[in-house]
């Protein structure tokens, strides 16, 4: 994905570099265009160094030339109409009212309004500002101006404003503008009515009120997933172990141990189109957590351990007709033989099965690759991000569904 990141003059210009780097976390490649108030704000040297691309910043000579970034390669050969088509999204964050104003009229007197004006990519506008000047009359008719049209709109938040005041004009959260870019990026759109629950990250399983036994699951796969379902135009639950992630506009169940995210998985599944369980869900647990702290007496200490619930297999049995269900299978040998064995004994739809025996892919890595396995075909996912590899994924569900429609129909 590529961003044209605007960043207009204002006290949240600083937060655009925030941005920025949660875009490049997300695979995008960014490039920065500075207004001449952005500038006295936050210099274009931050957003080079961040970006590895000279900065724009001027309608007539685009590329600025300080020490570090007249290294870079130029990006452009022409001016603002080979930016305008680079771009696969176009998002201006800080927006200050006046450019949101010139956006509603059409002016096009600097190099950030004239390539607004020349993509034909969507628009994500984030606004800061004064709340006066946020409630003012002319904004919110240029903001309406602007949504007609299909500018996507990433509202202010409330709270205290630089200028002292309190109100709306804060510059939305970071995760919100990025999921809003994504969006707006993606023009695959083919999860739309699919109401996804996704289950993220290894449980913890207590010993006493300080320890557990868990696992390396870092929860990536899982919030891949999440983020790639979204942007598809799914709706997702996420019930992870690994804390919440402010980039993800979903609602977010937090649970610790196999039991507490059974009883999540079976709480949600009646709502759910489809179940994904990327989780690496603990098999065993200790039998009788102890109340205590467990001090080192003896020299041995034995645990004993008992089975957890399968979730998966639990769910594949009481779920309703029409949901499909996907598991995992992490498998050190014999991976497809495994991932196919537990396709038939969990009953499930499919099975992604992958090698985690090395160190570059698989459990707390960020790549991953293998195989998915169906009753009567598989596919083979190559090494690559999880981001994609979860499309992988998610496009061979949307094929799944196609099917299923077509043979009820
Ligand atoms: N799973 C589950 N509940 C468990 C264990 C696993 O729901 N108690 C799910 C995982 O989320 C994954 C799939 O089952 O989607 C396979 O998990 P995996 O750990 O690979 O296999 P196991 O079922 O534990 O089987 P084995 O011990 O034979 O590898």
């Amino acid at each position: 994905m590529k961003v044209l990141l605007g960043v207009c003059g204002g006290i949240a210009a600083y937060k655009a570099a925030e941005l920025l780097r949660e875009l490049q976390r997300q695979g995008a490649e960014v490039q920065v265009v500075l207004t001449q108030g952005a500038e006295k704000f936050i210099t274009p040297l931050t957003f080079a160094a961040l970006s590895g691309r000279q900065v724009l910043t001027s309608l007539w000579n685009p590329a600025v030339s300080d020490s570090a970034s007249a290294e870079m390669p130029q990006p452009f050969g022409i001016e603002h109409i080979d930016i305008a088509q680079w771009a696969d999204v176009l998002v201006i964050a800080p927006a200050t009212a006046h450019m949101l104003a010139k956006l509603a009229h059409g002016m096009a007197d600097d190099l950030l309004s004239t390539i607004a004006l020349a993509t034909t990519a969507p628009i994500v506008v984030a606004p800061a500002m004064n709340v006066n000047m946020w409630h003012n009359a002319a904004t919110q008719a240029n903001l309406k101006t602007l949504r007609s049209r299909g500018v996507h709109l990433v509202e202010p938040a409330s709270g205290e404003l630089a200028c002292g005041m309190v109100g709306e004009g804060r510059l939305a959260e970071i995760g919100e503008i990025a999921s809003a870019i994504l969006h707006a990026a993606n023009p695959i759109r083919d999860l739309a009515g699919e109401r996804i629950l996704i289950t993220a990250g290894g449980t913890r399983e207590a010993v006493d009120p300080v320890r557990y036994l868990g696992n390396r699951s870092s929860g990536k796969m899982g919030i891949a997933l999440a983020e790639a379902a979204l942007a598809r135009g799914a709706e997702v639950t996420l019930i992870t172990t690994t804390g919440r992630v402010s980039s993800l506009r979903c609602k977010q169940i937090q649970v610790e141990s196999a039991e507490q995210m059974r009883t999540a998985v079976l709480h949600h599944l009646p709502q759910a189109t489809t179940l994904i369980m990327a989780a690496a869900v603990a098999d065993y647990r200790v039998a009788t957590p102890s109340e205590q702290k467990i001090k080192k007496s003896s020299e041995h200490l034995t645990l004993e351990l008992e089975r957890t619930p399968d979730i998966l297999s639990e769910a594949a049995r009481l779920r309703l007709p029409g949901t499909l269900i996907i598991g995992f299978a992490a498998e050190t040998r014999h991976v497809s033989e495994e991932g196919r064995r537990k396709l038939r004994e969990k009953d499930v739809d499919a099975i992604v099965a992958n090698d985690v025996s090395g160190t570059e892919s698989g459990i707390g890595a960020d790549l991953n690759g293998g195989t998915m396995l169906f009753a009567d075909r598989e596919v083979t996912l190559p090494l690559s991000t999880k981001r994609k590899m979860a499309e992988s994924i998610l496009h061979e569900l949307a094929t799944l569904r196609v099917d299923r429609l077509q043979r009820i129909s």
